[in-house]
């Protein structure tokens, strides 16, 4: 509970924890010492017009769920409670922390905003109780931040429990069913609360048939789940089957037009709010490799999503629809079929045609979560819906948490990438529903969907495979939270939150791993924006460049021996450059303003095209890896010179781990290197050795 979250900040200070009954005045100055925490909801009822705060003790609001018509701002002076802040400015996970005559006040409207008060209390340690006199208000960007867990109970014969999971098996299921002992669920619902994510879907988006009937015969154990997660602030999802109707229901149909179809999602709705009156709502890949959808009946996705929506409505749930749709089974020799332009295509037009109980969850880039794509076209594409960004925090194309790479650099360009309105409004306000400065909008909102990700905990462990990989799960939440963040800096508040207390050099010789380490393994794999390469034999891990080439699945690179890159111009190519608003319609179009980044993901040019950075396209494809494995390669005596001043087990695991990171991006660097050679003739400048 919240006050056991309190319990522990204080305990680990010294100081004593004060609840406030209502009424209760704070304490004078003089009664409490440096470190006491006072803990106070206030309620704009009893505040305004006399400044005096009724005070409510947070167990009995850490039940309910929040009000956002009851909230206020209220700061602590010489002791007394007053009122600084009207209800309009106030949103349920905000808080406000003051440290005022010797005293630390957190307040919020709310238990949400309490318990975030709190975990921000225990983030800054000492800070919290130091001298100086601090008054913060802080409040997430966007109103849901989800995690997503592609776990299944059955063990799946190919991608094992956990799809995309690096981590060993499910923190949920075992031996075919919810686990008994939810304590991993338990410690993970705490930490979630501590990083501010407030959503959980706990299954795969690929429901197959034992995990469909969590909808169903499961719900008693989703209850348990539930039950797990409220505590910390969090809200239960479950991904479901659109097929539902027919293989849960026995119904021969399940056209969202059908009147009972309809009734059957109604009734399944009513079951589960029965059970679980919090419920959060449906995750839901519809028409997407292979899982079943509304095409099927002729109808478009905005009826499937609405079939669901209008089920959840009367209980305040919600879909998260996925725009991840697209052909799966491409001919690679049809040159004009692009999927990048698919989520585009089908949903644009679809804009202003779901229900407000819909939130649209768009992939980060048109193709797949790769290590670089251009931002989604799709997030600035529909100004009347609901929309929410979706990240991968487990490294399937990033190195399976088996390679060090740190995301929060990527997840903190995406957000911030200013897509929208003349590039003045980023992705993080488009989700978050705020109009960018060059918008009419006058009503001061747009419709508000959210941050969600896929989830990187299994039960390993260390949680993540890779322990350094549990920096990305807390960057995640953060960056959500607040996308403005440096990611450097949330890096360094996970490191000390790690390792209190530990050497100085632990902390110097993280940051020299993991800074830069995105950009380090973009350096020694696919190269400027193409993405893939990847081997698919082994599950999208190490280097094949020629791996999805002739494949159905529509990732090329069209290398030939004259040149590389897929031409997605208006002018020449696929077309897909022009889903972009102005200026980044131009500004990709243009070979002269193309970053090298996407250089290759938006023109086919030839090896000898001069970057931006003065190179040739294959001097960079040279160059990078072979210089991005000598970094990796540092590493490994960085890493070495912590031997003692971290955990032993921690230490040989990430040691290992380093070893094979070495070991695949020397695969990396020698592939493309050769292949790249063998393709244009071109020989290396540098005269490192090619095979
Ligand atoms: C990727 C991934 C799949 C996953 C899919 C999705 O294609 O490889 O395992 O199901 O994304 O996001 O639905």
């Amino acid at each position: 509970t919240v006050v056991d979250e309190v319990r522990r900040a204080t305990a680990t200070h010294g100081g004593s924890l004060t609840v406030l009954a209502p009424g209760e005045a704070l304490p004078d100055a003089a009664s409490v010492r440096s470190h006491d925490l006072v803990l106070v909801v206030a309620s704009r009822a009893h505040t305004r017009g006399s400044g005096a705060a009724r005070q409510v003790p947070p167990p009995a609001l850490a039940e309910q769920p929040p009000h956002p018509n009851d909230p206020l701002v209220a700061a602590a002076t010489d002791g007394a409670l007053v009122a600084t802040g009207g209800v309009a400015d106030f949103s349920p996970d905000m808080f406000v922390r003051v440290r005022a005559a010797g005293t630390t006040v957190v307040v919020a409207g709310a238990a949400a905003g309490l318990l975030y008060g709190l975990h921000d209390v225990m983030r800054l340690g000492e800070t919290a109780f130091g001298d100086c006199d601090i008054d913060v208000t802080d409040l997430p960007v966007a109103p849901v931040r989800m995690l997503d867990h592609w776990d299944n109970i059955d063990v799946h014969p190919v991608m094992g429990q956990v799809e995309r999971g690096y981590a060993g098996g499910s923190i949920f299921y075992a031996d075919g069913r919810v686990r008994e002992d939810l304590s991993r669920v338990a410690a993970y619902a705490r930490l979630l609360g501590s990083i501010g994510v407030n959503a959980v879907a706990i299954n795969n988006v690929n429901v197959h048939r034992t995990e469909a009937r969590l909808l169903t015969d499961g719900l008693d154990d989703v209850a348990r789940v539930a039950d797990v997660f409220r505590p910390h602030g969090v809200r239960t999802y479950l991904s479901v089957s659109f097929a539902s109707p027919v293989v849960l229901g026995g119904l021969s149909t399940s056209d969202p037009a059908d009147p009972d179809v309809q009734a059957w999602w109604a009734a399944a709705a009513d079951r589960v709010y029965a059970t679980i009156p919090d419920f959060g709502g449906f995750v839901v890949k519809a028409d997407s490799e292979g899982q079943p959808g509304p095409f099927a009946y002729g109808r478009d996705h905005a009826d499937g999503a609405n079939l669901l929506a209008r089920a959840l409505r009367p209980h305040g749930g919600t879909v998260f629809w996925r725009a991840f749709v697209y052909n799966h089974e491409q001919d690679w020799r049809d040159r004009r079929t692009d999927r990048a332009r698919a989520a585009y295509d089908h949903f644009a037009p679809l804009d202003g045609r779901f229900d407000d109980n819909v939130v649209l969850q768009v992939k980060y880039g048109p193709i797949d979560f790769q290590t670089r794509e251009p931002i989604s076209p799709v997030l600035a594409a529909m100004p009347r819906t609901r929309l929410a960004v979706e990240l991968q925090v487990t490294q399937e194309y990033t190195g399976h948490q088996k390679h060090v790479c740190y995301l929060g650099p990527l997840w903190s360009q995406v957000l911030t990438f200013p897509l929208a309105d003349d590039a003045t409004r980023p992705v993080s306000w488009i989700v978050s529903g705020l109009p960018g400065p060059a918008s009419d909008d006058d009503t001061g909102f747009l419709p508000a969907g959210g941050v969600t990700a896929v989830s990187n905990v299994g039960d390993d462990e260390f949680w993540t495979g890779h322990p350094l990989a549990q920096a990305n799960l807390y960057a995640y939440g953060r960056l959500a939270w607040n996308p403005e963040a440096d990611p450097v800096a949330l890096l360094d508040e996970w490191i000390g939150l790690t390792f209190p207390g530990a050497d100085p050099r632990v902390r110097e010789t993280l940051h020299t791993l993991m800074d830069d380490s995105w950009l380090t393994y973009e350096a020694y794999t696919a190269p400027l924006g193409v993405g893939f390469m990847v081997d698919p034999g082994r599950q999208h891990y190490g280097p094949n460049v020629d791996g999805y080439e002739y494949s159905k699945w529509g990732t090329y690179h069209f290398a030939d021996r004259d040149g590389i890159g897929v031409d997605r111009t208006v002018a020449t190519g696929t077309g897909y450059a022009g889903q972009y608003p102005s200026p980044w319609r131009e500004t990709y179009e243009d070979l002269a303003t193309c970053p090298d980044e996407l250089l290759l993901f938006f023109h086919h040019v030839p090896y000898g095209h001069v970057l931006h950075s003065g190179k040739s396209v294959v001097q960079h494809i040279y160059d990078s890896r072979a210089d991005a494995v000598d970094v990796v390669t540092s590493w490994v005596d960085a890493w070495q010179t912590l031997h003692g001043l971290v955990d032993d087990r921690l230490h040989a695991r990430v040691a290992e781990r380093l070893t094979e990171q070495v070991r695949s991006a020397t695969e990396w660097r020698d592939q493309l290197r050769s292949y790249f050679f063998r393709k244009s003739g071109v020989p290396d400048a540098s005269g490192r050795p090619i095979y």
